[in-house]
């Protein structure tokens, strides 16, 4: 070819990276690899392969883990955690090494993921590898800083950390920068289709003199996931689909392992009429064709604003026409293999499955490559605008409005992400605190940065990964107080000598109401003396409580200011009524009660005072911008209240509506008298109706009730710790968030569990 003919075509010759030296490398291993357990390599099993799905090349032979690597590797972490948790500026000078050591082998790093996944070099070599160093040299800082920054909080333990194929070196530094910086040591399995750069990080964990058991890596298929989900960890780690993140739920319900996970989306991309369309178009690039589409927070779902959709579709179209799709290795190409063909069948089945709107597709060379696709003129229900495809597919619809767009961006059981399109400042900080998403970008798309948090809502998990926020995963509480311990009812016989009924009501809605069921119980007091009856709800009550508080959604718009004037006026009405709620304790329980009220009262204080000081950050990200991370109330907090009369109430209750939640209380199951006198305290302290709702009864009956209602979004549980494997496996669901005892109620905790922080990346400055 002549330059003439260059010039005429305008083509981009190829441009190869030489996979010269990680193939050297893979060689030096004599293509197979064991495991990475306490500080050496276990001989190989060769079990399986990595292949390069590029062009169906064997990479190397892969060893599967027994029952027996796993146990050995959760045993060298738990032998290395607490020396490796006793001083933070150590493990800085480790994370740092890592850092540092990451960046010297760049090139190898980001060739070998582009050989193993099929990723293009230009993006494992642009983002994939230098987001995995900045996350290590971020995390040195934490490790610096815990001491100072989070004295009250202590390493986890031991972390098992589950991670996918799509973001393999990423992915592993998400998880291990994190772990190791509070004080953790881990075990972590990568994705049977991607394992090899995370064998190249164990031979870097030697090179630096990590100590041994520290980094373990255990490689094999989902029956490895479930070993080590089953094996003594104190934390489970997991990113990847939805329904792998529900087994694991429910794997580790009830078992105390604290829990995070990350996992799919369907995330919206709105496009406004006023908004600068070529880079709008420009950014969808990044939002779906980005890793071949198989990015959980991808861009997938196209919402665009009816009077411009035909010129941006014209825009879009002829953008994807320019899209270079082929060898992963060119550093022209835009678009590379799919991970494997069993993922590609996956995607083509869901397009060719599809029989609704106009499909445009561009071309792609045989093999593992799927071309990038649009589909337009669908509906918010169709099949593809719900499901994660997982593949470079982009489906669409218009909108009118914006509300109508927020409708639409938010009828998905997701919660991963969301972007906003326009030129109009107003409108974009209108809709960004509306979107249903962990994460929102404003004129921008899929950005990143271990100074701001990852993570979603609904059904998209929970936990965030980076930032401040992301550093409570791998923490808890040091010198917690002890959650109350569980009490049974007392004995009696005989009913109520006062003829006229007084069964306290339950308290739905703003409304007394008398339960579903019709039954009540006696409450005795410590002599067998009847003091009164309590109604006993059932699940019927439950749900009619759940409708009330949807219905107060109102509350979570309020500002902090008015939360905190009406928490401060209950401490008022309570004080005022001391004496009473004083003696009512003191029959029930047999002990004085001015204790517990005064502790009450200092509970409403408390969470008065944070109702307006529990900010958020901004985070300042290496962009031209900075991101808000914005605290916004969970939802629909359902609870059930330790056995305190009333602290049990007031400490679930307050931190839950301070931050904007409306709650559903079960009180204390033994002594539930007390909450029902506090209904009253409630009608006149300007709660509204349907913001706090409260329950008498059984827990047993009602637990697992509210782990399962797929219309609450976070369950508490400071009663008998036997209700949390209930709880929990009834969580699986809606993949609703859980604290059950014995977690720690301080405040601090109490707060972040009442709140999920949503990161807005907005443009800023030059
Ligand atoms: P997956 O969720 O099955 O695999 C992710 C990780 O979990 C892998 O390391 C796998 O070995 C492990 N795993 C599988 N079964 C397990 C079990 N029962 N217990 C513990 N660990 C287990 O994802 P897969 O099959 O690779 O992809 C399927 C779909 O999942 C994709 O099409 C996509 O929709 C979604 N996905 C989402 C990701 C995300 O980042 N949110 C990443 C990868 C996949």
């Amino acid at each position: 070819m002549t330059v003439k003919n260059i010039l005429e075509t305008m083509d981009y010759g190829p441009a190869p990276e030489s996979a010269a030296e990680a193939m050297a490398w893979l060689d030096s291993k004599d293509r197979q690899f064991g495991h990475f357990i306490d500080g050496t390599f276990t001989a190989p099993t060769q079990d399986f392969t990595s292949k390069n799905p590029a062009n169906g090349e064997v990479l190397a032979s892969l060893s599967q883990a027994r029952q027996d690597d796993v146990d050995a590797a959760v045993s060298a972490a738990r032998k290395a955690q607490k020396s490796w948790a006793k001083s933070g500026h150590t493990r800085a000078k480790y994370l740092y090494a890592l850092a540092r050591a990451l960046q010297k082998h760049s090139r190898l790093f980001a060739v070998l993921e582009t050989l193993d996944n099929g990723k293009p070099i230009r993006e494992s070599r642009d983002i994939d590898v230098p987001l995995a160093q900045r996350h290590f040299y971020h995390h040195a800082g934490f490790a610096q800083l815990m001491e100072d920054e989070l004295p009250d909080r202590g390493a986890l333990g031991v972390c098992g950390q589950i991670i996918p194929w799509n973001f393999p070196l990423l992915m592993l530094s998400w998880k291990i920068a994190p772990a190791l910086a509070m004080g953790n040591t881990v075990v972590l399995k990568p994705a049977e289709y991607t394992s090899l750069t995370a064998l190249l990080f164990a031979e870097i964990c030697d090179q630096v003199g990590l100590p041994k058991g520290v980094v373990n890596i255990v490689t094999g298929d989902g029956a490895v996931g479930e070993m080590i989900t089953a094996s003594d960890v104190d934390k489970l780690a997991f990113t990847g689909s939805t329904e792998v993140g529900r087994i694991i739920r429910k794997a580790t319900a009830g078992s105390g392992k604290a829990l995070s996970l990350e996992l799919g989306g369907k995330s919206p991309y709105i496009v406004f009429d006023d908004a600068d369309l070529d880079s709008a178009v420009e950014g969808l690039v990044d939002a779906i064709w980005f890793n071949q589409g198989q990015v959980c927070c991808a861009g997938s779902r196209l919402l665009v604003q009816e009077g411009i959709a035909d010129s941006f579709y014209r825009k879009l179209k002829s953008r994807m026409d320019g899209l270079r799709i082929g060898d992963p290795l060119d550093k022209c190409i835009d678009v590379g293999a799919i991970v494997d063909p069993i993922q590609r069948a996956t995607i083509a089945d869901m397009v060719a499955s599809n029989d609704e709107g106009e499909t445009y597709q561009t071309s792609a060379p045989e093999g593992c490559f799927y071309p990038p696709t649009l589909i337009t003129g669908l509906t918010t229900s169709s099949k593809l605008m719900q499901e994660e495809i997982f593949g470079p597919v982009l489906v669409s619809t218009t909108f009118r409005t914006p509300a109508e767009a927020v409708a639409m961006a938010n009828d998905t059981r997701y919660g991963l992400a969301a972007t906003v399109w326009t030129e109009n400042i107003n409108l974009a900080l209108d809709i960004a605190p509306q979107l249903v998403a962990g994460i929102v970008w404003v004129n921008s798309t899929n950005l990143m940065d271990a100074a701001a948090g990852f993570g979603g809502v609904r059904e998209s998990g929970f936990g965030r990964e980076g930032g401040w926020e992301g550093l409570s995963g791998y923490t808890k509480v040091k010198d917690a107080p002890k959650p109350a311990k569980p009490v049974t009812a007392f004995e009696g016989k005989g009913g109520l000598s006062d003829p006229i009924d007084r069964t306290a009501k339950l308290y739905i809605g703003g409304k007394q109401s008398r339960p579903d069921g019709g039954y009540s119980r006696v409450v005795y007091g410590p002599k067998g003396d009847a003091l009164g009856e309590v109604s006993l709800a059932n699940r019927k009550d439950l749900r009619n409580a759940v409708e009330a508080a949807h219905k107060a959604k109102g509350w979570g718009k309020t500002t902090g200011h008015l939360r905190a004037q009406i928490l401060y006026y209950l401490a008022e009405n309570l004080a005022a009524r001391s004496a009473e709620f004083a003696d009512r304790i003191k029959a029930m329980t047999g002990k004085q009660g001015k204790d517990e009220i005064e502790s009450a009262i200092q509970t409403l204080f408390t969470y008065a005072a944070w109702a307006d000081k529990y900010d958020g950050q901004v985070h300042g990200v290496p962009i031209r911008g900075v991101a808000l991370a914005m605290k916004e109330p969970v939802g629909v907090i359902a609870a059930l209240c330790d056995p305190r009369p009333l602290a049990g109430l007031v400490e679930v209750m307050a931190p839950a509506i301070a931050m904007g939640n409306r709650v559903i209380t079960l009180a204390s199951e033994a002594f539930p008298l007390v909450a029902t006198d506090f209904i009253q305290v409630l009608e006149t302290s300007d709660v509204p109706a349907g913001v706090v709702n409260i329950l008498t009864g059984h827990h047993a009956d009602v637990a697992s009730h509210m782990g399962a209602h797929m219309d609450i979004d976070a369950v508490w549980s400071f009663s008998d710790p036997s209700h949390a494997a209930a709880i929990e496996a009834g969580s699986a669901g809606n993949i609703k968030r859980t604290l059950v005892a014995p977690a720690p109620s301080t405040p601090k905790a109490m707060l972040e569990a009442a709140t999920e922080v949503k990161n807005i990346w907005i443009p800023y400055g030059e």
